[in-house]
């Protein structure tokens, strides 16, 4: 399983990437509105933070030969390399422009999925990720995590060249159970990534190591 970060916030990207050991960041047009900034200023901000990682960045356009138009833009305009996928929905014009996206050699990310077949359908068109959402499921008295369990047996037992990007999380819970499912990566926000790792009984064994370790080591460093 890999981590990246589902945010377009510069400075939480920053203090993720010096922490954690991130795959990449995801963005979609709802994270970037948050920030209040030109997609011009973020999306450089994110490729100087990224480095190599992998770098999610989702179209807005609605018809397949715009969302093709846009993600060369993209990739012309801010010099994105091989770590640039271009997120698209899977609508109708969106999974058109998975095969147009892939053959002028940009990488697909497919997104905004509810369904198994809408993966699968995906993967067949050439998607290298596709990206269910959780927590929306979840949230619809539907089964998120059934959801990526089925995509992600699928994509393995059809040996696809396609692998889950699990998304929308808002509970470690659902993090913890797409794991065990053998889900292949998940991006996740600022304050989740943080509480997947933090612990208070890690806090209070270091604050015991801490007080134990007085007068004992006495080497310099
Ligand atoms: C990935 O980038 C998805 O767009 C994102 O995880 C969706 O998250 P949300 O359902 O919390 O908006």
């Amino acid at each position: 399983m890999i981590y990246m970060a589902d945010t377009a916030n510069i400075e939480e990207l920053k203090k993720l990437y010096y922490y954690f050991p991130l795959a990449g960041a995801t963005t979609n047009p709802s994270i970037l509105a948050v920030e209040k900034k030109p997609i011009s200023e973020i999306i450089p901000a994110i490729a100087e933070v990224v480095g190599n990682g992998m770098m999610h960045i989702q179209v807005s356009s609605l018809t397949a030969d715009d969302m093709l138009k846009e993600s060369l833009k993209y990739r012309e305009h801010f010099g994105l390399g091989d770590n640039y996928y271009s997120k698209i929905p899977v609508t109708l014009e969106g999974l058109k422009a998975i095969r147009m996206v892939k053959d002028a050699g940009i990488n697909v990310t497919a997104t905004a999925i509810f369904t198994h077949q809408q993966a699968l359908v995906a993967a067949r068109a050439g998607a290298d990720y596709v990206a269910p959402y959780v927590s929306r499921l979840d949230n619809i008295s539907s089964h998120g995590i059934e959801v990526v369990e089925h995509i992600t047996k699928t994509l393995n037992h059809f040996q696809l060249n396609c692998k889950v990007l699990a998304a929308s999380f808002k509970t470690v819970d659902q993090v913890h159970r797409i794991v065990k499912r053998g889900c292949h990566s998940a991006t996740i926000n600022y304050a989740l990534l943080e509480a997947l790792r933090s612990h208070p009984m890690t806090d209070m064994a270091v604050d015991t190591f801490t007080i134990d370790s007085k007068g004992i080591y006495d080497i310099e460093f």
